[in-house]
């Protein structure tokens, strides 16, 4: 089928099943553009929930889709590609919360919205890269807070809310990969451009980035609005590369300039356009979560969604 052909189906489909496709800005370009909505993590869960849709296509990985189908237990979320995985979800397991909790239980859990529902179920409250400064600003001052899974997010909550978590020991892969040194080597490259980080990067609390003025830590929601509102005309972008194809569609004037081309999210690469149309057809790869950790696993999302 040509690439025509293959977006005709898939809105063809849409319609005959009142389907949706939410996509993540790290998705593939040709999938951003048939997606009814495009978002970041947290504008994804809001439109999860908002959307009037019986079927949700979730070009994103499966976690992404695991919080949708806990928002809309009615409506039926679809995965284009079964090995969606991410290095963070998958990185931290429910037993380790479990016996963290029972080590402390005066602790508040605050887990990052990239884990499975079953860390959720142990979680006290979610937040995504968006919101993680105000959840964490709005504990108690003297709650113990264990943040999982990822350090270098909490090292950078940590070092702009002045409060002290004990970290879980997890990363994400890809964004791991943005040092100081591979950021300041962009800046000396293009010194007049703004540079625009997510705090996922293994450089997010180093104070080095942090006091330059041209660096800025934002969620990818946080980077497209920064990008859109200033008046520069340069920016390099510390994230995945999909954002690239956002940032250049709402920009055309400006320039974006990878901080490394390797910065690439594999899994969100395999809801192909392909895929999106097969998960359409064929109504898989249906994403759903157990019964017996479901009520608990949204709890946390909820007390996240009200804040
Ligand atoms: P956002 O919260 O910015 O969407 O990030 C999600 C993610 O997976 C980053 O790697
Ligand atoms: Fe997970 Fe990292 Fe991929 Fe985001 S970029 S989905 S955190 S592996």
């Amino acid at each position: 089928m040509t690439r025509e052909e293959l977006v005709q189906k898939i809105e063809e489909l849409k319609k005959e099943k009142n389907a949706i496709v939410l996509a993540h800005y790290y998705s593939n370009p040709d999938v951003q553009d048939i997606a009814d909505f495009l978002g970041d993590s947290l504008e994804l869960s809001r439109k999860a929930g908002t959307a009037e849709a019986d079927v949700i296509v979730f070009a994103g990985v499966h976690f992404m889709a695991e919080t949708a189908a806990l928002i809309s237990p009615k409506k039926k979320v679809l995965v284009p590609a079964l090995g969606a995985g991410c290095t963070l979800a998958d990185g931290a397991c429910g037993k380790d919360l479990a016996d963290w909790k029972a080590a402390n239980p005066d602790g508040t859990i605050v887990s990052y919205v990239n884990t499975t529902a079953e860390v959720k179920s142990h979680t006290d409250i979610c937040c995504t890269s968006a919101n993680a400064l105000s959840i964490v600003k709005g504990l108690p001052a003297d709650a113990k807070v264990l943040f999982v899974p990822d350090k270098n997010l909490g090292a950078y909550i940590m070092s702009q809310t002045g409060r002290k978590m004990e970290l879980y020991d997890g990363c994400c892969k890809v964004h791991d990969q943005v040092t100081t040194e591979m950021v300041k080597e962009m800046m000396a490259k293009y010194p007049d451009a703004d540079v625009l980080i997510h705090p996922e990067s293994a450089c997010s609390s180093d104070p080095e980035i942090l006091e330059n003025p041209n660096c800025y830590m934002y969620s990818t929601s946080g980077i497209l609005r920064h990008a859109t509102e200033s008046p520069k005309k340069q920016f390099i972008i510390a994230t995945e590369v999909g954002t690239l194809h956002k940032l250049q569609k709402d920009n055309p004037g400006k320039e974006f300039i990878p901080v490394s081309e390797k910065i690439v999210c594999k899994y969100m690469k395999l809801a192909t356009l392909e895929a999106v149309y097969e998960a359409l057809r064929d109504e898989k790869f249906e994403v759903k979560v157990p019964a017996e950790i479901s009520g608990r696993a949204l709890e946390p999302i909820t007390r996240m969604m009200s804040k």
